[in-house]
Formats: structure tokens, sequence, C-alpha cells
């Protein structure tokens, strides 16, 4: 009896104990895949802030397409995670489409947008079991600021030579029509925990 309660005990303490170092890793990996996403979007938004003044929209184009998939691509290479833009309106189908998981947070984020919340501090971490493993997963959102509305505005509204310039090279085209203070997207950053 007193060794039956003893191990019930031992049990809920070391549940408690684990529960614990979960919520204490979960903290540490939000920071850091807060500080990755935040450093993704200040570096690129400083990029074309710089590159808008000196060469225009056409110039900047650059920025968005090559700048900041190299600093996501740096970010995972030297921290072995995976970091990214995604968005539910892709311009680059390719390297934007987000999965179920990050779809349903995104959508979850525009809800959030629309009950009045800021875009600037919106985020989402979450560890999550798939078949190739358990994961830890954070998005953070990406806010439309002035500056991006050249390329990522209505398509009325945009210069006529940034309009050729994407439909050439993005026929399908999804990433228009936004305003100011709307979600562009999200940063995700995803990291395996341990394989089943
Ligand atoms: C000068 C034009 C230009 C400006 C200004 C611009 N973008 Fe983009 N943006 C692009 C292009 C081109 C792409 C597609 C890049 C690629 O091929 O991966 C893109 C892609 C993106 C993506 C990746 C998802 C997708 O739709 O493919 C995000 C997120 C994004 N832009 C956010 C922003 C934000 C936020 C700003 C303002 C801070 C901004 N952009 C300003 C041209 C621009």
């Amino acid at each position: 009896m007193a060794s039956r309660t003893w191990s019930v005990l031992l049990t809920l303490a070391s549940l408690g104990l684990h529960g614990a170092a979960t919520a204490n890793d979960t903290e540490a990996a939000t920071a850091q895949a807060r500080q990755w996403a935040t450093q993704l979007v200040q570096q690129t938004g400083a990029a074309l802030k710089k590159e808008l003044a000196a060469s225009g929209p056409e110039g900047a184009i650059g920025v968005c397409k090559q700048v900041a998939p190299e600093i996501a691509g740096n970010l995972s290479r030297e921290n072995g995670v995976r970091v990214a833009r995604v968005s539910l309106k892709v311009r680059n189908a390719v390297l934007g489409h987000p999965d179920a998981w990050e779809q349903a947070v995104l959508a979850d984020f525009d809800r959030r947008a629309a009950a009045g919340e800021k875009p600037e501090a919106m985020e989402r971490a979450e560890i999550v079991l798939e078949p190739a493993g358990r994961y830890f997963r954070y998005m953070k959102a990406i806010p439309t600021q002035p500056m991006c509305l050249a390329c990522h505005g209505a398509t009325e509204t945009l210069p006529p030579s940034i309009v050729e310039k994407l439909a050439a090279e993005y026929p399908k085209d999804r990433a228009t029509g936004y305003s100011a203070g709307q979600i562009r997207g999200a940063v995700t950053v995803k990291r395996l925990l341990d394989t089943p």
C-alpha cells in the first residue's frame, strides 16, 4: 500500500518535472526562433528601405527576391533548422507555399488581426508530432508596411514597370492587393526535436 502510494507520487513528481522541463525547452526554443524571425524581417526591411531609396522599386525587387531567401537560407544552415517566409497569397509558390500547419496558423493570424490584434507582436509556438518526428514549430507574422506597397499593393497602384516585371517573372503572382497593416505572411521556423 505504502509503496504503491510512493510510486504514484514519484510518477506524479516525474510527470511534473517532465512537464516543467518541456515548458522551459519550449520557452527557450521560442525565444531563439523569435530572434531569427525578427532578424530576417528587420534585415530584409532595412535592405529594402535602402534599395528603394537608392534605385526605386525596380532596383529593390532583388531584395525581396534574393536577399530575404538568402538570409533565411543562412539562418537555416547555421542552425540546422528550417527558416522561411510563407504566405496564404504567394508570389513565389515554390519558396513561399505554406504546409497544412502553416496554413492553419496564417488563417488564425488573419482572424486575430480582424479581431483587432496588432500583427507586429503576433506569433505562435507549438510542439507538433509528425510521422517523421517531433518538431518545434514557430511562426511570426510579417506586417505589410507602407514601403511594401510598391510591389504588394493594389495592382492599379503599382508602377507600370513593376507590373510588367512581376507578370513576366511570376505569372501566377497572388501577392498584390495588400494595404498597410495587413499581414503579408509569416516567418516560419521548424526544428526537429526527436525522431520516433
Ligand atoms: C521592390 C518590390 C518589392 C517590395 C518593395 C517588397 N517586396 Fe516582397 N516580394 C517581392 C518579390 C519579387 C517577391 C518574390 C520573391 C521570390 O521570388 O522568392 C516577394 C516575396 C515576398 C514574400 C514571400 C512570400 C511570397 O509572396 O512569395 C514576403 C513574405 C514578402 N515579399 C514580404 C514583403 C514585405 C513585408 C515587404 C515590405 C517590408 C515587401 N515584401 C516589399 C517584391 C517586393
